[in-house]
């Protein structure tokens, strides 16, 4: 396995996902991790991330300077070269110029981390300081035009390092690099994959919850179905797992669900139909943040009422993946407040004190994916498109009732039938439809209509942190469009939503 320390670059989860897609193992540490729990894990080897700090600036991240003593091989990015460099007696400068995009890249040393590479390619620069003078013992393996020492190694001791971006699409060679990190250098094996991952996981919630008992929170979604079936092969009728349905669900989705989830694990679950209260508590309610509250606060009430009564529960499971831990550990130690526990399905029911699993929190979206599929989940539930806790209550914008819940689901239903139809469901990471909150002229036979807008939305997405909407054609958006308003009583316009996220979101809330 591989360590990466997190110096707060926007690629560190680039960085892992492309030492996972090598099959090797990962995880991302923060820099105060101590060295004691550094050699307790017995890395193979240890990548300093980039990260927007000078080194010399007050507060910047360090890690303990200890593990270049280690004899772990270590590859220092950007920010981390700079960092292995001043720590071993070199010396770094604020660069006239910072150099940021595709600079060519002249490879003085073709071995190492540039075995089969060739003399000449590109990479991609992103970084304010620059190295001055190495530390003994180095010598300089790459340069740019503006770059003297792009890159540089100490080869006796295993220790590299690049000033450019290996993980990023736009060095091309990069991945080559660091295949030559993973293999060459620090001897790792291509071990790690979704069978060997689910053993692992298996024994390691055997042994933590010994013969007590799980409670986990059911959504149907993709995350909780696989920890569910993980931790049911480790502790087997110990696990009980609650559904809420709050009612703000799609069309005909509880039901599915509840057969889907029946059918297909053979695990005790609680189904709780609370969509009355949910209803009751959001009545009058239009501002969307106040309507998560309320449904979080409703939903961890009706859970833990549940939760009571199964007796002797000692933990709580959470299907919480990667990219919410990745959030919440903060460049420079700690947990910093950017999680979006909202996120989260359930929460930890604050008086029961119970102790949290996550078996899923090393993994991203499609490793999830590609567990449940290994773990022999149907397709249905492996290739759900993410749905969120708050359901069509934040796609009905404004006030919520009965009626205006309908419609959306009518709207909805036409629309992902279409969708399959097509087969772009798998495609897309979401598409939905959004009621809006006001009304516009139209006119039917021979009638003026003054009626409801509706919005459809069409995203594709690796891990929803960023999305573009699908150019999906301009027949088929007519098709949908035509259907809709003649189907769907109340609704007189429908519009495609063309934004990107960021600067908006995917839900428009
Ligand atoms: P935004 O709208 O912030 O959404 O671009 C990013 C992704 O998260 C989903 N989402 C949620 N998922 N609970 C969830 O489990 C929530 O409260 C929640 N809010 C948004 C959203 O559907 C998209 O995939």
């Amino acid at each position: 396995m591989i360590v990466i320390i997190d110096f707060g670059s926007q690629y560190n989860q680039l960085i892992a996902r492309r030492v996972r897609e090598n099959h090797v193992f990962c995880q991302i540490e923060s820099p105060g991790v101590p060295l004691s729990t550094l050699k307790a894990r017995q890395p193979e080897g240890i990548i300093l991330s980039g990260g927007p700090s000078s080194i010399y600036e007050a507060g910047s991240p360090k890690v303990d300077p200890g593990i270049f003593t280690l004899g772990i091989p270590v590859l220092g990015i950007c920010y981390g070269m700079q960092f292995m460099t001043a720590a071993l007696g070199g010396s770094v400068e604020r660069a006239e110029k910072r150099e940021y995009g595709f600079a060519e890249l002249r490879i003085t040393a073709p071995s190492g981390l540039f075995k089969g590479i060739g003399r000449n390619t590109t990479c991609w620069m992103s970084h304010g300081d620059s190295i001055r003078k190495l530390p003994k013992g180095f010598r300089a393996t790459a340069s740019t035009p503006n770059t003297r020492f792009a890159a540089a190694a100490d080869l006796r001791r295993k220790l590299v390092g690049v000033q450019f971006h290996p993980e990023v699409a736009h060095t091309p060679r990069g991945g080559a690099m660091l295949k030559n990190f993973l293999f060459d250098i620090c001897g790792c094996k291509r071990s790690w994959s979704m069978k060997s991952f689910a053993r692992e996981a298996v024994a390691g919630i055997h042994e933590n919850v010994g013969d007590k008992k799980v409670i986990l929170g059911l959504s149907g979604g993709v995350d909780s179905s696989v920890a569910a079936v993980l931790i049911h092969r480790a502790v087997g009728k110990r696990l009980t797992c609650i559904f809420v349905d709050n009612g703000l669900l799609r069309n005909h989705e509880a039901a599915r669900l509840k057969l889907s989830l029946r059918r297909h694990l053979q695990i005790n679950i609680r189904f709780v139909k609370a969509g009355r209260r949910f209803m009751q508590a959001l009545a009058g309610v239009t501002d969307p943040e106040r309507k998560r509250k309320i449904i979080g606060r409703v939903f961890m009430d009706v859970f833990e009422a549940e939760a009571r009564k199964i007796k002797g529960a000692e933990f709580l499971a959470q299907g919480t993946l990667y990219p919410d831990v990745i959030e919440s550990v903060s460049a420079f130690g700690g947990p910093s407040a950017v999680i979006k526990s909202h996120h989260n399905v359930g929460g930890l029911p604050r008086q029961m004190k119970l102790k949290l699993i996550e078996p899923l929190r090393y993994l991203f979206k499609d490793e999830v994916r590609e567990l449940g599929s290994a773990l022999g989940l149907p397709e249905e539930l492996v290739w759900r498109q993410p749905f969120p806790g708050p359901g069509l209550a934040i796609r009905v914008l404004g006030e919520i009732s009965a009626r205006r819940l309908a419609m959306l689901r009518s709207v909805d239903e036409i629309l992902l039938e279409e969708i399959k139809a097509e087969g772009y469901y798998k495609k897309l990471w979401q598409s939905f439809a959004v009621l809006l909150p006001i009304k516009s002229v139209g006119v039917m036979g021979d009638a003026r209509t003054y009626e409801n807008i509706a919005a459809i939305r069409a995203v594709t997405s690796r891990d929803a942190m960023t999305a573009d909407w699908a150019r999906l054609p301009h027949d088929f958006l007519a098709r949908v469009s035509n259907r809709i308003i003649n189907e769907v009583a109340g609704v007189n316009r429908v519009v495609y939503d063309i934004s990107s996220k960021p600067p908006s979101t995917i839900e428009w809330e």
